[in-house]
């Protein structure tokens, strides 16, 4: 049996193993807001945090996550810095389609949990993993700035 905690609440989980923490996600726990886009790692609609670090859930076996604190975008606003993101997000009207978004807040919130004033190149770095087809970047770095500065003040 596999014990999950997913934004603070606990999970079991008695199937198979390696199955991508994504389908725990979408279709156990009913938390949709994760993305799935391509499943190989390459565009990361499904990013989540494990610990704190922004990690590709479609690629992350469930087993993998046991015993970790999983958080989601449903649950990354209750955070301070997760806050800042998405009023940020919100400030500068950065969604189009919305597809990618919520793995852009996750990776955006733990690029700023390590890193509290980041450059434009420590953004591209981070966020490098992060596809939008809507090209959404230039306001995806700007809301990051933003976030930045309402930390800081
Ligand atoms: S769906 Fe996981 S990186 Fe694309
Ligand atoms: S907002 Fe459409 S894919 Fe990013």
């Amino acid at each position: 049996m596999i014990q999950l905690t997913i934004n603070g609440k606990g999970h079991s989980y008695d199937g198979d193993p390696s199955m991508p923490l994504l389908w725990f996600l979408r279709d156990v726990a009913d938390l949709t807001g994760t993305k799935y886009g391509c499943g190989m790692a390459l565009c990361g609609a499904c990013t989540v945090h494990l610990d704190g670090q922004a990690i590709r859930s479609c690629v992350t076996p469930v087993a993998a996550a046991a015993g970790k604190k999983i958080t989601t975008v449903e649950a990354v606003g209750a955070d301070k810095v997760g806050h800042a993101v998405q009023a940020a997000w919100q400030k500068l009207d950065v969604v189009q389609c919305g597809y990618c978004q919520s793995g852009q807040i996750m990776s955006a919130t733990a690029l700023l949990k390590s890193n509290h004033k980041p450059s434009d190149a420590d953004i591209d770095a981070a966020m490098s993993g992060n596809v939008c087809r809507c090209a959404t970047y230039v306001r995806i770095r700007a809301a990051i700035h933003e976030a930045a500065g309402t930390l800081s003040a």
